[in-house]
């Protein structure tokens, strides 16, 4: 692909990503999930570098992923390791049901979403970090989000060029979510990425 062809499909994604939440039933391919997995925060190179930017290069995220209806995939909910980014089971429930009740307000999109890919972090390392940093306490939690921002908007923009679509969802009980993602201490979820075939064509 030479660079004015890179350029183009980029910028055709940007214009080309809206936020959608009615999605098909058909199953998204497994590679199209690991695709969107690696443009989370997925190594670039053996160095360790990774796809969306970290301040001091912590990488805080912890990525998991709710996968309802992947093709050759357990349904289940997976972790994405951090240092492999290979995909471990946890568990063959569905927690959709659970994220969707945890979910302010209506969003019916959670609980049918092919896919949910959860964007947690671990606060207190980065909140260590840069304690020194105004305002003292508050700059780390800030570098979280905006980190979890860059990242989200990644996978989008994978989900965009692979076809597929979905729609960032920040609107939830953070205790009620952590629960059906049964995160471990010290983790808490940021955002859910609720991905699949759009239901109907995208207007980009
Ligand atoms: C921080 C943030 C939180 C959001 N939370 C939700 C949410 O809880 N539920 C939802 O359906 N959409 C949510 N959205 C998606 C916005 O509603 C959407 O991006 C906006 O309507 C603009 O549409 P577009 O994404 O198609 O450009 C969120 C977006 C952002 C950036």
């Amino acid at each position: 692909m030479n660079e004015q062809t890179k350029l183009g499909s980029w910028r055709n994604a940007v214009e080309q990503r809206r936020s959608v939440r009615e999605f098909d039933s058909r199953p998204v391919a497994e590679a199209d999930l690991r695709d969107l997995i690696w443009a989370a925060q997925g190594k670039t190179d053996a160095s360790g570098n990774r796809t969306a930017p970290s301040a001091h290069a912590l990488h805080p995220l912890r990525f998991f992923v709710m996968a309802a209806a992947v093709d050759t995939m357990t349904p289940g909910l997976y972790e994405v390791e951090h240092d492999s980014g290979e995909l471990r089971l946890i568990h063959d429930r569905d927690i959709r049901p659970a994220l969707e009740t945890a979910a302010l307000d209506e969003q019916p999109w959670v609980g049918a979403a092919p896919c949910v890919i959860s964007v947690c972090a671990d606060f207190v390392t980065p909140v260590r970090a840069f304690a020194d940093q105004p305002p003292k306490g508050e700059r780390g939690v800030r570098y979280v989000y905006i980190e979890a921002g860059a990242s989200a908007q990644n996978v989008l923009l994978q989900a965009t060029s692979s076809g597929l679509a979905g729609v960032l969802v920040a609107g939830f009980d953070d205790t009620a979510t952590a629960e059906a993602l049964s995160l471990p201490d010290g983790i808490s979820p940021v955002l859910h990425l609720c991905v699949g075939w759009p239901a109907k064509p995208v207007d980009g």
